[in-house]
């Protein structure tokens, strides 16, 4: 493969090399191939185009295809991707909701069938998985992200990557992964989208380049890097964590590509004109420009004349510069072999066939009903097929919201409501009422429309829609009320100053409460919400988020005990708006000090009391899951040996149910201030009625080692010999403690 790629560059101009660099969205795309006189088809006649993103048809990537082997000298194929975040044509629940399963199985299945269907569409490589760890609500991203903890996010980095490439990127039905966003895009300050990220190179270390770490040692075969500065230099040019640490210090050898338009934005971070951020973000490891075209416009100069840009403080000769060319175009072609697009061009195009909808509908159903999280259970559910339900509030009927941000194939035509689905599962048509609408606030509304959909509203006034509610609800004996945010309120470039239910939904549900029938609460929504006075009035709380095609149909299967929940938090709900970023790995603060200074303490004066709680790993089932009391093999070990930690998990309800096991540690000392509590393991398990199993989680010294970074150069990973707290439960919050010494 590789002298397939020398024998190619040692034939290719300066231009055709820089040509590969070039990456387009489709746009319309090619319908006609060689007739078509579009600005992409003039590109790709020009031999200046690399890669195309986005093509929504197999004739076109054909078209494309044809075209760009007509203007290629050398007959180098393009190759094609896509953002592919929660599934393809059939929409997967939104990564975050995915991440609450904590199944690994689902995502490694749920990928596979994505990059299935992608890839008999003829594309080669997905903008998947993200794996941005987010502890910040604001933040819209968060509804792509795996959460807020890193052990979680790598072993979803793992089993995504495994999913889409399994053990060869030119399998059939395989594609290419790409981790993005490379890297803390998910903590962004103050929550903003696209914001620069100031954190310790410890936290980043340890919280957020882990999963990327997980990812390539995985295989993945390329990289996406973010929009967003971090430690005052902007990703697209951050040499040392590219080049430095994602290639130096974990040995990736594949494809870096920049975000839309990444290379050209250097400029407004402040990095200087076209020239110097072309140069630094070519030095700094971004191998393909999307969408800008700065490399294409740029690169022909830089490689005749080099570059000194004292007030930037760069230089590079004309040899550097064409030395990084040769790297970057190397680095594609070397992709390009790997696909298998060097022998076979048209690879993918056409030869591969698409998984049957049915199956996808299917697990995309049970995907749904593993995403939902049971924050609260009165007894009321599971629900009984007999029982009257009014079905209230803006989602009753909805189908457009359910797919969520960033499914760009995705058609809410294939959505089944959760009206439809609940009478399909029971047999009769709930009574259904709209209640309040999605938004409540005209200016959010308009503001969302901006975004290029609406948001549907009823034109009649709250209180209308209020009267109604009640009506159908005095008519039930049981009311699901459905309450949360638009799809278009999650996602890029929709951050919000207030991760929290509308007032609206808080008065709907107020007002249904009154009535004193039993109120299920369902949330449908994109980011962890602030849910105040809506947990205490539901009876049963169900944190549904965006759940795909069939996210209804799950939780339709849950309502009425077709299927029994077993998701869990990978998110701290936020107690209110202003409390973000949280998670549960927060570190220990001097106050309160014990016995002294007990009025002095973190947290808020005007934080209301009496708020629930919903920690990070939380998640309620039907059944009776009791744990007995952790066992160490041994209490005291030195480096290199192995402890057992054990437990025996019995299942005392009446239905099978599965049961995430976690494993929490704490190191009371240090030689840096560490997180409270940080999850070293977890283990899902599946018992039967009245079954008890044993289990055992492996230690070892590794899991306890933490980094010190004065700076990223001289950052070491370090352990301690000395005591650690485990704390085993079935959350973060409810867990046993057991110590734990390491004597070397
Ligand atoms: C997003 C990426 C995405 C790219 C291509 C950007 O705006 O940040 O996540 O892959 O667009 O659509």
């Amino acid at each position: 493969m590789q002298r397939q790629v020398d024998r190619l560059m040692a034939e290719m101009t300066l231009a055709e090399k820089i040509g590969q660099l070039n990456l387009l969205a489709a746009g319309e795309g090619l319908t006609t191939g060689a007739k078509q006189d579009t600005p992409l088809a003039q590109r790709l006649d020009a031999g200046a185009v690399g890669a195309i993103f986005g093509t929504k048809s197999l004739a076109s990537a054909r078209a494309m295809q044809d075209r760009a082997l007509a203007g290629s000298r050398l007959g180098i194929p393009l190759f094609f991707a896509e953002d592919v975040i929660h599934g393809h044509r059939t929409v997967f629940p939104l990564p975050v909701a995915l991440a609450c399963s904590w199944d690994l199985d689902l995502v490694e299945e749920t990928s596979a069938f994505a990059a299935a269907e992608a890839a008999s569409e003829g594309l080669h490589q997905v903008y998947a998985p993200m794996i941005d760890i987010s502890r910040d609500a604001r933040w819209g991203r968060v509804a792509e992200s795996p959460g807020e903890d890193p052990l979680l996010a790598s072993r979803i980095a793992v089993a995504a990557t495994r999913g889409f490439q399994g053990r060869d990127i030119a399998g059939a039905g395989r594609v290419a992964a790409c981790l993005k966003h490379f890297v803390a895009y998910g903590a962004p300050d103050s929550g903003r989208d696209y914001d620069n990220a100031s954190l310790s190179w410890e936290d980043l270390l340890s919280i957020y380049l882990p999963p990327f770490a997980a990812g390539v040692a995985e295989g993945a075969a390329s990289v996406m890097a973010s929009f967003n500065a971090v430690n005052k230099l902007a990703m697209h040019a951050h040499a040392p964590l590219i080049e430095g640490w994602l290639r130096g210090r974990t040995g990736f050898g594949g494809l870096v590509v920049s975000d839309y338009t990444g290379v050209k934005e250097l400029t407004a971070h402040g990095l200087g004109p076209a020239p110097v951020v072309v140069a630094r973000a070519l030095h700094a490891g971004i191998d393909m420009d999307m969408v800008g075209e700065d490399y294409l416009a740029e690169l022909p100069a830089l490689a005749r004349d080099g570059l000194s840009a004292p007030d930037a403080g760069v230089a590079f000769s004309a040899d550097e510069i064409r030395g990084l060319i040769d790297r970057a175009c190397h680095r594609v072609l070397s992709f390009k072999a790997a696909l298998g697009l060097l022998d076979d061009p048209f690879r993918g195009i056409g030869d591969t066939e698409a998984p049957s909808r049915l199956s996808g509908r299917k697990l995309a159903r049970r995907a749904a009903a593993r995403s939902a999280v049971l924050l609260k259970n009165d007894g009321v559910l599971p629900l009984d097929d007999a029982t009257g339900v009014a079905l209230i509030g803006p989602f009753a009927r909805d189908r457009r919201n359910m797919l969520g941000t960033w499914a760009v194939s995705g058609n809410s035509d294939d959505v089944v409501s959760l009206s439809d689905a609940v009478a399909a599962l029971t047999g009769r048509m709930p009574d259904t009422a709209w209640g309040a609408n999605i938004v409540a606030d005209s200016w959010l509304e308009r503001r969302l429309n901006v975004h290029g959909t609406t948001v549907e509203a009823d034109p009649r006034t709250e209180a209308d829609l209020l009267l109604e509610a009640l009506e159908v609800a005095r008519r039930s004996e049981v009311i699901v009320v459905t309450v949360g945010e638009a799809k278009e309120h999650a996602g890029e470039s929709s951050s919000s100053l207030s991760p929290a239910l509308p007032e609206a939904h808080h008065r709907l549900v107020a007002a249904l409460k009154e009535t004193g029938k039993p109120v299920v609460v369902i949330v449908f929504a994109g980011r962890p919400l602030a849910l105040g006075s809506v947990a205490e009035n539901a009876d049963a709380l169900l944190y549904a988020w965006h759940g795909g095609i069939s996210g209804p149909e799950g939780v339709a299967d849950l309502l009425f005990g077709a299927a029994s929940p077993s998701a869990r938090l990978c998110v701290t709900l936020p107690l209110h708006p202003g409390e973000v970023p949280v998670s549960h790995a927060e570190e220990p603060t001097g106050r309160p000090f014990p016995g002294v200074f007990q009025k002095f303490r973190t947290g808020w004066l005007d934080l209301p009391d009496g708020l629930t709680r919903f920690p990070f790993g939380f998640g309620l089932g039907y059944g009776d899951m009791r744990y007995g009391p952790p066992r160490l093999s041994a209490a005291r070990a030195h480096a290199g040996d192995k402890v057992l930690l054990s437990l025996t998990v019995e299942n005392a309800g009446p239905r099978e149910a599965v049961e995430t096991v976690q494993l929490y540690a704490s190191d009371p000392v240090a030689r840096i201030t560490r997180p409270a509590r940080f999850m070293i393991d977890f283990k899902q398990i599946t018992l039967s009625p009245g079954e008890s199993r044993e289990v055992v989680f492996e230690l070892d010294a590794g899991q306890f080692a933490y980094p010190l970074a004065p700076s990223l150069d001289a950052a070491e990973w370090l352990r301690d010999p000395g005591q650690i707290i485990l704390h085993v439960g079935p959350n973060s919050r409810d867990t046993q403690p057991v110590e734990l010494t390491w004597l070397s």
